[in-house]
């Protein structure tokens, strides 16, 4: 009843011809795929080119962040508008590299969630709890604030159209993945959580894994009832790892 999807997180990674090189061994074969949505995220810079070589190729564009701000004098910035301008229909918001590294807590992600929805971007929210949350025993309620910062600001209908990726931090870019039953038991806790306040929402709503999806571990993971599919980092860069994940997620 979900449509899978996969996304790639390029993260601060590509060049002109490596993207090149990248799309156009991506673009034939996921045309070919017929039942799992493909995105790729690059880096704002390199947007506008990559924009054209999704074209047709049924692969969507993305953006890695985007500003809480519309307009003004916001140095560094990049609005939703410009986004969409660029081709984007989909934006990562609350990354954990953007939460650690960039100070950006929860209520700046649920800022920017409001502003991609707000440009027409479907946000792709990302939650996930650090090694001591999870040794700690306190994973749910550091996804459950997270979520919450969102739905305090937008609302439970807000999620009809967007997209959760769960992302435990520990497993991102580590090669430590979470088991299947890990990432499962979390998807199911937000999908129940979504479903107190919306059971229609819940049910409809794509919950993506993130962190350390790689060929070999992805049909195991995607084969849980309440993973949607995946938010791919260092995979995403090489094309026939990228492709065997989102052949597994059919
Ligand atoms: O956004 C996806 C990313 O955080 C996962 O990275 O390299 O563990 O697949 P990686």
């Amino acid at each position: 009843m979900r449509r899978p999807l996969v996304a790639g997180n390029w993260k601060l990674n590509g060049s002109r011809s490596a993207n090149q090189t990248l799309m156009q061994a991506l673009v034939g074969p996921v045309s070919g795929l017929g039942k799992v949505d493909v995105a790729v995220c690059p880096p704002f810079v390199y947007l506008e080119q990559v924009a054209g070589l999704c074209r047709d190729g049924g692969i969507a564009l993305g953006a890695q962040d985007v500003s809480d701000q519309d307009n003004g004098a916001f140095t560094g910035e990049v609005s939703g508008d410009m986004l969409r301008e660029m081709g984007c229909t989909c934006v990562i918001v609350g990354h954990s590299e953007r939460r650690t590294l960039y100070g950006e807590d929860d209520a700046f992600t649920a800022r920017k969630f409001a502003a991609a929805r707000r440009h027409g971007l479907t946000p792709i929210l990302c939650v996930g709890e650090l090694l001591e949350e999870r040794e700690a025993g306190v994973t749910e309620s550091v996804v459950a604030r997270q979520l919450d910062a969102v739905l305090a600001v937008e609302g439970i209908e807000a999620l009809s159209d967007a997209v959760i990726a769960y992302e435990p931090v520990w497993a991102i870019g580590t090669g430590r993945t979470a088991t299947p039953e890990q990432a499962q038991a979390v998807h199911a806790f937000i999908r129940a959580r979504l479903a107190d306040r919306d059971p229609d929402v819940a049910r409809k709503v794509r919950i993506l894994y993130g962190g350390s999806v790689k060929a070999d571990n992805a049909a195991e993971l995607f084969a849980q009832p309440d993973i949607d599919g995946g938010l791919i980092g260092g995979a995403s860069l090489k094309a026939s790892d990228f492709l065997a994940i989102c052949k597994a997620a059919e």
